[in-house]
């Protein structure tokens, strides 16, 4: 398949693992680079900067293929001697491309561009995709309401925001927020979209660090199964409906601070549930298209299925207009 993105990113296939703390490691990321896509480490996962380069190197090991590296910022955070050093290393060991995520992309883009990567920046309105395409940025990664995940505060659907986006920006758009199957990249590739960005997919993976119940969680989730939380500190996000979200929505409508809710919501507490398979102590985010997913496997078959069922897709609308 060819797109602007396949050809800018050197892929195979418009299919792009989202960046997932406590998940985005180098072996998933690895599998989803070797069967074709791009996988993509989080570099939040490593205390410092040698740890982070290892990570590089491990991957590097994993796979000769292409693969990214998210780098999640918090909003409104400047861009500090830490940032530019990550960057350095990315440009030392060859990484292609860098996302980024969570604040204004201003300063990096000529930082990443000098260290010779290409820049994506993922945003949850159209209007941020345009000052990401202002800056500079190469590509926009536009994810909507129903993604796993920061969803932004706008409450904006993947079907008007990807739309919207492919219609105003020059660069290319990928969508991302509740696609899971090969239907969903079909419907994104109609609106316009070069790719697709996928977490909760690929979360449901066999090569996903996360407990077996917290699989066994998602092969049982329906469409109401996911909870928005966070939203009276502004940085809302799509979690499962457990223990720990109802918790931090109790804490919210009693208008906890950010340091009373941090207990619940610490990234530590959702690692440790990752590992003792405890879903309800920790928040998990996931998004609305778990209802959709129906078997843990390993990613080379999740990509093999979404190519067979996109081609199908495409086939069906092919024979519908060719009725018409
Ligand atoms: C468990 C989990 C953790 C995530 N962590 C991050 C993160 O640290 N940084 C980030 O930019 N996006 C994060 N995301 C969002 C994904 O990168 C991606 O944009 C999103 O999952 C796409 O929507 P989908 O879940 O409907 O596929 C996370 C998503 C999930 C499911």
């Amino acid at each position: 398949m060819k797109t602007r993105i396949t050809e800018m990113l050197g892929i195979t296939y418009p299919v792009i693992q989202g960046g997932m703390q406590y998940v985005s490691y180098p072996e998933l990321a690895a599998a989803v680079s070797n069967a074709g896509g791009l996988g993509t480490i989080n570099a939040t996962l490593y205390k410092n900067g040698e740890e982070f380069r290892q990570a590089v190197r491990q991957m590097k090991s994993l796979t000769d293929k292409p693969f990214c590296i998210n780098m999640s910022l918090l909003p409104d955070v400047k861009v500090g001697d830490e940032i530019r050093y990550y960057i350095h290393i990315c440009g030392m060991e060859g990484v292609k491309v860098i996302e980024t995520a969570g604040t204004k992309p201003d300063a990096l883009t000529s930082l990443i561009h000098d260290a010779g990567i290409l820049h994506i920046h993922k945003v949850p309105a159209a209007r941020y995709a345009l000052s990401a395409e202002k800056c500079g940025a190469d590509a926009v990664t536009a994810v909507g309401y129903e993604c796993g995940g920061h969803p932004g505060m706008d409450g904006i659907g993947t079907m008007v925001l990807v739309n919207e986006a492919a219609r105003s920006l020059r660069i290319p758009v990928i969508a991302g927020g509740g696609i899971v199957d090969g239907r969903g990249i079909g419907a994104a590739l109609a609106l316009g979209a070069e790719a697709v960005i996928m977490g909760t997919r690929f979360l449901a993976s066999a090569e996903a660090p996360v407990s077996d119940n917290h699989k066994k969680w998602l092969l049982d989730a329906t469409e109401r199964s996911t909870v928005l939380i966070q939203k009276s500190i502004h940085n809302m996000m799509r979690a499962a409906d457990n223990q720990a979200a109802r918790e931090c929505l109790r804490l919210e409508e009693e208008g906890a601070s950010l340091k009373e809710l941090m207990p619940v919501i610490s990234g530590e507490r959702g690692r440790d549930a990752y590992a003792t398979g405890w879903v309800d102590s920790g928040i998990f985010p996931v998004g609305t298209g778990c209802s959709l997913i129906k078997e843990i496997k390993p990613v080379k078959d999740i990509m093999q299925e979404l190519m067979q069922e996109l081609e199908e897709t495409v086939g069906r609308l092919g024979q519908i207009s060719n009725a018409v």
